[in-house]
């Protein structure tokens, strides 16, 4: 069988988590073999490297070389062998994370983030811009109002470096994630994430119905 691979974005109290191991229950129903992810992380390293970009401040660089050197990593011990043998890889967040917020939230260059895209994603070192890129089958991405997010968000948990910007930050995030959508569009499933959780859960699975990955 062949591998899908699946990630999931939106701003910071998008609310994807429920979502996702919703999908995960779906697929193994279906006998699929599922394996379930997150970014930053998914490796020791990439946990690793996930604490010290969430919780020490740095510049805008920096925390672009940290999420993809975890990504990289990510790629390669999980990610890859994961889709060779079939699974349905289901990650909580991909690269258009970090344009959207790397890129549009902390203004890091839009083009140097494609030039590590297309390292980390591409094949081995030499070459590998020239190589596939690694992409998700789909991006299933939980479009939500900031102002609607920032309330969620509100008094949760102790919130880390991201969850506490302010609300213009995720406006900014939120406008990374759109211009990702239009370079791809066909590669986007965006969910109207401002709705009940059936509603939504409803959105997601028929996003996936829609493209013959899960059976009605
Ligand atoms: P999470 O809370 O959904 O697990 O995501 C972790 C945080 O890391 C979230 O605020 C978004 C941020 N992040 C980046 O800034 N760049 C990235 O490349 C990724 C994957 C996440």
């Amino acid at each position: 069988m062949q591998g899908l691979f699946i990630s999931f974005e939106g701003i910071d109290g998008a609310g994807k988590s429920t979502h996702i191991d919703a999908l995960s229950r779906a697929f193994e129903a279906q006998g699929r073999h599922v394996t379930l992810t997150r970014e930053p992380g998914g490796t020791p390293l990439a946990e690793q490297l996930r604490e010290m970009v969430l919780q020490a401040p740095m510049d805008a660089m920096t925390e672009a070389l940290l999420v993809f050197a975890a990504r990289r990593d990510h790629v390669q011990q999980v990610i890859r062998p994961a889709l060779m043998r079939g699974d349905v890889v289901l990650c909580d967040r991909f690269s258009d994370a970090s344009f959207a917020y790397q890129g549009a939230g902390r203004g890091f260059d839009w083009h140097m983030l494609e030039t590590l895209e297309a390292w980390v994603q591409g094949g081995d070192a030499a070459g590998a811009a020239a190589q596939t890129l690694l992409q998700p089958d789909v991006t299933i991405w939980f479009d939500l109002p900031p102002a609607v997010a920032a309330s969620r968000l509100a008094g949760a948990r102790v919130p880390d470096k991201f969850e506490s910007q302010p609300e213009a930050f995720f406006a900014q995030v939120a406008g990374g994630y759109a211009k990702r959508q239009q370079s791809a569009p066909e590669r986007f499933a965006r969910i109207n994430a401002n709705q009940t959780p059936d509603a939504v859960r409803h959105e997601v699975m028929q996003a996936l119905r829609d493209r013959g990955w899960l059976t009605p």
